[in-house]
């Protein structure tokens, strides 16, 4: 949440800041600010609202040329987003910019403190008290690396700060705890950023700053130590993607460019993973054998569509494994004192890796002796740093604030972990392991098909744009895909939308069928449980027969539902444990083209951010 950039180098830093922020901004949009040194002096603007408001801005009252700057999108926690509350906040004497991500928790005692020295605050943000806390330090110690240690100590909560003084031109200091923030090295030039997305046009040369440091970036380098003045070690890595992995390449949305991605992002994540003779090599799982041979149970945290990913892993881990397996929600995991000992496998799923509620339940976990394998995306990010291994899925940049491919690749994560387990445990034979991957190995293909097959769906959303309400169905790992449907179109096209196990409508939610309504019902295989699908094509027949309009996916060639579709999409034929993999393609595509059709900007939904580093 909050995306922040700092710059320091001989280009315009305004330039650089304003670029990096364009990246950054599916992590907040509430605002935007910047603040240049220049002539000596500190130059700030501020807008409400999206980035283009601070680009008019800057159009019609230009900031002097400077070559030190840092730039901030807002999600807003502690105060509306306003003018006043954007970033960056200034001391008094405008000699001091800073901005921040996460909540600082003390603020009002803070607040209360700096008052009563005098100080006047002008907005209702937890950040202004930095500025005024960093200006009182500086004056004394001339130092805005010291100044930043100093300040942090007395700081609690969470927060990525970055500051500029005036009285300092040339330097950028950061601080990092609980929050991202990676330092970009490149010739003469430094960056600091919430993510490489900001800097990678310019270097793609990074650090990995640890908890509780602060950073000090000038043109002759970069300088770490932690709060406490000690030097800090840092871990340098090489982005392997490129600029152009992170825009839109010819598509109307980062979402439509993200959801044509997937057959890629599924094949990169089984690259490298199997061996000639088609075993699993999972190299990065670094979790010995023998612990995973003893452990006794698999809980899974995760949040929003990767809570979804986590539900179908289930289906996997216990059927392949025979382990038992829990899937909890990573906000409630560690308030209900959970039963996990050193014999328990926690297993942490996150596109971003930084989100907050994730990273609690990880570090819980680990204070329980448990082990914590975590599945992410972003590389060098918080979760995969405090967890005891790392299965990295590849689905390359997610820019749009709705995960599409990291979600399809977390289920490959999740699958291949599962057949690992199976292989380590001796559960799962090596023909059987084998045939799984040569279907995970044809996912990549059958997406691809039903992304060629789209046209009536999108046709079918834009005719569904003046809807209140749409349904979802499923059953076995087809409820969590219908849990998933309806996520993606309550956010993206701000419509009531509910996922329910189709068995359980008979329950209370059948009640909410009525002519006319809308219920997409994801079938599973005829080819697999026969009992699971005649069951789901019963559930069908019972809300048509309430007048429900159906709107029905499933495999190719199973004609048993055609009489009772409205609507029908087909799905290439996979493996039940599979077919999520290429039924949430369809309710992805739905959703995106639904929004569309409202007039809903897909990559930016309101009131929501790519990454929630607050709880
Ligand atoms: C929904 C969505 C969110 C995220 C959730 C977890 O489309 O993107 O529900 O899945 O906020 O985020 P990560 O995976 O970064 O931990």
């Amino acid at each position: 949440m909050c995306g922040i950039v700092g710059y320091v180098g001989s280009q315009s830093a305004l330039d650089v800041v304003m670029a990096g922020l364009k990246r950054l901004e599916y992590r907040g949009y509430d605002s935007a600010g910047v603040a240049v040194l220049a002539d000596g002096g500190l130059a700030p603007a501020k807008r409400a609202g999206k980035l283009v408001n601070l680009e008019k801005e800057l159009a019609e009252h230009p900031l002097p040329a400077g070559t030190t700057g840092i730039g901030h999108t807002r999600w807003a926690t502690h105060g509306g987003p306003t003018d006043a509350n954007a970033h960056p906040h200034l001391d008094n004497a405008g000699r001091v910019a800073v901005v921040h991500n996460g909540i600082i928790e003390n603020f009002a005692a803070l607040r209360a403190e700096l008052a009563g020295r005098g100080h006047d605050l002008a907005s209702e943000t937890d950040t202004e008290v930095v500025a005024h806390l960093l200006a009182e330090e500086f004056s004394a110690c001339a130092d805005l690396a010291e100044a930043m240690r100093l300040v942090c100590r007395r700081l609690e909560g969470a927060f990525t700060l970055v500051a500029v003084h005036a009285d300092e031109p040339g330097v950028v200091v950061g601080a990092r705890r609980n929050s991202p923030l990676v330092v970009g090295v490149g010739e003469g030039e430094s960056f600091l950023a919430s993510d490489v997305a900001a800097f990678i046009a310019h270097t793609r040369e990074a650090l990995e700053l640890g908890q509780d440091q602060v950073v000090e970036l000038s043109r002759d380098g970069v300088t770490v130590t932690g709060f406490d003045g000690s030097p800090a070690e840092v871990r340098a890595y090489h982005v392997d993607w490129d600029a152009s992995a992170a825009e839109k390449g010819g598509h109307a949305s980062f979402m439509l460019k993200e959801i044509a991605e997937q057959p890629k992002a599924v094949a990169d994540t089984l690259l490298g993973r199997i061996d000639a003779e088609g075993s699993l090599t999972l190299d990065e799982v670094r979790i010995p054998a023998h612990e995973l041979r003893e452990t006794d149970k698999v809980v899974i945290v995760a949040c929003g569509t990767a809570f979804h990913a986590g539900l179908i892993a289930k289906y996997a881990i216990e059927h392949w494994t025979r382990i038992p397996c829990e899937v909890e929600l990573a906000s409630e995991f560690r308030y209900r004192d959970p039963i996990l000992d050193q014999r328990s496998l926690v297993i942490a799923i996150s596109q971003s890796g930084e989100t907050m509620d994730t990273l609690m339940a990880v570090r819980h976990a680990r204070e329980q002796g448990s082990k914590v394998l975590a599945i992410c995306n972003t590389n060098g990010s918080t979760i995969p740093r405090e967890s005891d291994a790392v299965l990295y899925t590849h689905a390359g940049p997610e820019v749009a604030v709705a995960s599409t491919k990291a979600f399809l690749t977390q289920l490959v994560a999740c699958y291949l972990v599962a057949l690992y387990l199976g292989q380590v445990r001796g559960t799962k034979w090596g023909d059987e392991i084998r045939a799984v991957i040569r279907d995970l190995a044809g996912i990549g293909q059958a997406v691809e098909r039903v992304l060629g097959t789209m046209e009536p769906v999108r046709e079918l959303a834009r005719s569904l744009a003046g809807q209140d309400t749409v349904l979802f169905l499923g059953r076995h790992v087809g409820y969590p895909v219908a849990l998933e449907g309806a996520l993606k179109l309550k956010e993206l096209a701000y419509m009531h939308a509910e996922g329910f196990a189709a068995g359980e409508l008979k329950h209370g939610p059948i009640a909410l069928i009525e002519e006319g309504l809308p219920v997409v019902v994801v079938v599973p295989s005829p080819r697999g449980r026969s009992v699971l699908h005649d069951k789901l094509v019963s559930n069908i027949q019972e809300i048509r027969a309430r007048g429900a309009r159906t709107v029905v996916i499933a495999e190719e060639g199973d004609e048993t539902v055609t009489p009772y579709a409205d609507h029908l999409v087909r799905i290439p034929a996979t493996p039940t444990l599979l077919q999520p993999l290429v039924a949430t393609v369809p309710l992805q595509v739905f959703a995106c083209e639904l929004a569309t059709a409202r007039g809903n900007e897909v990559d930016q939904p309101r009131n929501l951010a790519k990454s929630v580093t607050v709880e």
